[in-house]
């Protein structure tokens, strides 16, 4: 690929951001569509000038990650209505202008989508009955989009009142963690970072309660296979790795950003091979 004077810029922006897969992912779709932009992490602290920096340098995307999912939404022109619903962003799409730095900026949330549409291969949403782990921004986006893929929503976490308040919020059920070696439903997913390299051999579920689940998906990634994914497959589960959550929220962006149908084996692909050994 050349870059040249009408190369579109894209970043991921974050803090911490180095660890990042999304580059990898975006950068390989644009090769492969011949699509002339190139996508780079920015470590970025302070996201009102970031977001300024990205306006005067012409950007025309980004990704936002942790922590500034939140505190994005108020500093952008417009807020897509689900985004504004969630309370976090995770896409914005910039509106170029003739004058440098004054294009508009609108900011989505794809995290949802990224998650159902991952489930969704596997099993269908409307009526069935999901047990999310976690009560963070992950597990808030899975379970709006579930709720609103017309599933029913039981959240449990560690620190049990936040549980309580995000049930509050979306209008669903929660569990004490006591309760969850009795707890049986179609689809697990943990949303939690248990089980996350360094700690393989732990897991956030009984592993013999898992029998009473059809489908389970982890969003943890490092590594590929958790301890959780392992016990589901062992008690005949279908698993969902954490790499598809990730996938297709960022299959999500890159048409928003470039209206094309992406290559999503592709993208896939290159996040495998990224993946530390
Ligand atoms: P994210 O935006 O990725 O969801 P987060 O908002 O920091 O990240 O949320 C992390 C989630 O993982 C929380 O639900 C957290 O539980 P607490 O609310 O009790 O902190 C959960 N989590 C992290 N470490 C955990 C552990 N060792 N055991 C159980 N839950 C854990």
């Amino acid at each position: 690929m050349t870059i040249n004077g009408s190369t579109r810029l894209f970043a991921i922006v974050g803090n911490p951001v180095h660890h990042s897969l999304s580059p990898v992912m975006h950068n390989t779709a644009f090769q492969a569509l011949n699509y002339n932009g190139v996508y780079v992490p920015l470590h970025i602290l302070d996201i009102q000038a970031g977001l300024q920096g990205m306006r005067h340098l012409g950007f025309k995307g980004a990704s936002i990650t942790v922590p500034h999912k939140e505190t994005v939404l108020p500093l952008v022109d417009e807020v897509d209505e689900i985004a504004k619903e969630i309370g976090a962003a995770n896409t914005l799409v910039f509106t170029p202008s003739d004058i440098p730095g004054i294009g508009k900026v609108k900011a989505y949330n794809t995290d949802w989508l990224g998650s159902n549409h991952a489930l969704e291969q596997h099993i269908s949403l409307q009526g069935s009955s999901a047990l999310v782990l976690g009560a963070g921004g992950a597990a808030k986006a899975v379970a709006y989009g579930l709720l609103r893929a017309g599933a029913k929503v039981t959240l449990c976490n560690r620190t049990q009142s936040k549980a309580e308040e995000l049930a509050q919020a979306l209008q669903c059920q929660w569990i004490p963690q006591e309760a969850l070696a009795a707890c049986t439903g179609d689809i697990l997913i943990n949303t939690t970072t248990v089980g996350m390299t360094p700690n393989v051999d732990r897991s956030p579920f009984p592993a013999t309660q898992l029998r009473y689940f059809q489908v389970v998906m982890d969003i943890v990634y490092a590594p590929l296979e958790t301890q959780l994914l392992k016990d589901a497959r062992e008690q005949g589960c279908k698993t969902i790795d954490g790499l598809a959550m990730l996938l297709f929220q960022g299959v999500e962006q890159f048409s928003l950003w470039t209206g094309q149908k992406p290559p999503v084996q592709l993208m896939r692909q290159a996040l495998i091979d990224a993946l530390p050994a």
